[in-house]
């Protein structure tokens, strides 16, 4: 019997347990590192309404439809699919969904390890002064120098895989519960002070007209296509993180007020980071387009001029890593909590192989910048393509099938009982949305990128 049935790698202890942490997942170099750096890319304003409409849309409805197929199942995303199917009477290749996110979630990890290695290189540039006083070209300097060093990335690419690890290896109650109770609290506050400072900087207005008035005319279709991604990655959707998650929920916890509390936290989190960053990046003339190096070479410029920057920047690194630690962790549940099922082995030598695979994979990201960096595809390096692939394309797909099964393969009244949702007209729009507007939108963003429409080519 489903309802009865507990996970055999434990439970959240609490409600709060679980929104910490799925929170903490959602809450990412995604939000601070990410969604920067792509609206500057992108436009600004237009490119943010398409961003929180795809939250709103797409991005709830199927948080809430993994979380619903994790409890119900109980087991790793593939087990958890497996189970599910058998019990829809479905077909049993339904299963590879599950394995579309253990591989997403490999090649998510093995870059975003890197990118948190940056960051973990930045704390120790915080650490011993780097930035104070010290002018935007020298600070430039700090980033590229970083990235056209493979043993300095290395080394800290190699660190914080061993961090993450070592965390998932504690298991659920003792690893990733505790690591998140402080971090997630911590995070906010130091990001208002950095917004406080931000509206000192004389260029505040300009970073916020920036970020909230739309201009249509800059949107492509490739735009479009990036922004629903991100609101699968920055939700941590798609791929079966917050599916591993949802099965060590207990019992009784609404699935409808969790979701959109992580959402919402996670939205927030996003938008205070543009907040922060681009009335910096416009009072310092720099270039809001800039790429994966933005908040790497923005925000010191903030932390050497400013007083008390010393501390705040350090403290600042310091929580960008453990953000980025949170949300590693549940990159690579799936596939440990899959290893312990199948070959009935012990976490901690699950977490060593497939910790082993992800880093090895992470040196690719890591040449991408210096050795590897004349390698492309179509234009894009190892980083780039492993980024659009897994952000733009495997992360919409597993979220697009995802939807698919909790509103079509699941039976209705199985779902319903899993969701709770007493009220008839909530629970109907959420089928709606699962059903029809999730799977619809995700097609119809691929296809205008293939050209088929041509809206915003
Ligand atoms: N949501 C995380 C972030 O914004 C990244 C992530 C994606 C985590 C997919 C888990 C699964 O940084």
């Amino acid at each position: 019997m489903a309802d009865t049935k507990k996970s055999i790698h434990g439970e959240w202890s609490s409600r709060f347990a679980f929104i910490l942490a799925a929170t903490g997942s959602a809450v990412g170099l995604g939000n601070i590192w990410k969604f920067p750096y792509i609206t500057g890319e992108n436009g600004g304003g237009a490119f943010v309404i398409v961003y929180l409409l795809c939250i709103a849309a797409i991005g709830i409805p199927i948080m809430m439809a993994e979380t619903m197929m994790g409890r119900r199942g109980r087991q790793s995303p593939i087990n958890t699919l497996q189970t599910l199917t058998t019990e829809a009477g479905a077909d049993s290749r339904w299963h590879y969904l599950g394995w579309l996110g253990v591989v997403a979630g490999f090649l998510i990890l093995s870059y975003y390890s890197v990118i948190a290695g940056w960051s973990m290189a930045y704390v120790a540039k915080a650490f011993i002064g780097s930035f104070s006083g010290e002018s935007a070209t020298t600070i430039n300097a700090l980033f590229t120098d970083l990235q056209a060093s493979p043993i300095e990335q290395t080394i800290w690419h190699t660190i914080f895989m061993v961090a993450t690890m070592a965390i998932v290896a504690r298991g659920v109650k003792g690893g990733l519960e505790k690591a998140v109770g402080v971090l997630m609290p911590s995070l906010f506050f130091i990001l208002m002070l950095l917004v406080a400072y931000a509206m000192t900087t004389g260029a505040y207005m300009q970073g916020l007209e920036f970020l909230f008035k739309p201009d249509f005319s800059e949107m492509t279709a490739n735009s479009v296509l990036t922004a629903m991604g991100h609101a699968f990655f920055t939700l941590s959707l798609g791929m079966g993180a917050i599916m591993v998650y949802g099965s060590y929920l207990p019992k009784d916890i609404s699935i409808a007020k969790t979701s959109m509390m992580i959402a919402g936290a996670d939205t927030l989190v996003a938008l205070l980071a543009g907040i922060a960053i681009f009335p910096i990046v416009f009072a310092n003339g720099l270039d809001a387009g800039s790429g994966p190096g933005l908040i790497f070479q923005t925000l010191p410029i903030a932390f050497g001029s400013m007083t008390g920057g010393w501390l705040f920047g350090l403290l600042f690194f310091i929580l960008l890593v453990f953000a980025a630690l949170s949300s590693a962790i549940s990159l690579i549940e799936p596939a440990v909590a899959w290893c312990v099922e199948h070959y009935d082995i012990e976490r901690k030598l699950a977490c060593i192989g497939m910790g082993g695979i992800t880093w090895l994979l992470g040196m690719g990201t890591v040449f991408s910048f210096n050795e590897w960096s004349g390698m492309t595809l179509f234009g894009a390096n190892f980083f780039e393509v492993l980024d659009y692939l897994t952000a733009n394309i495997m992360l919409p797909l597993g979220g697009f099938f995802i939807a698919i099964f909790a509103g079509r393969v699941m039976l209705s009244r199985h779902a319903q009982e899993e969701l709770a949702i007493e009220n008839k007209v909530l629970f109907s729009v959420w089928s709606f949305l699962v059903r029809y507007v999730a799977p619809a939108a995700v097609f119809l963003v691929f296809l205008n990128v293939l050209g088929v429409f041509g809206v915003f080519s």
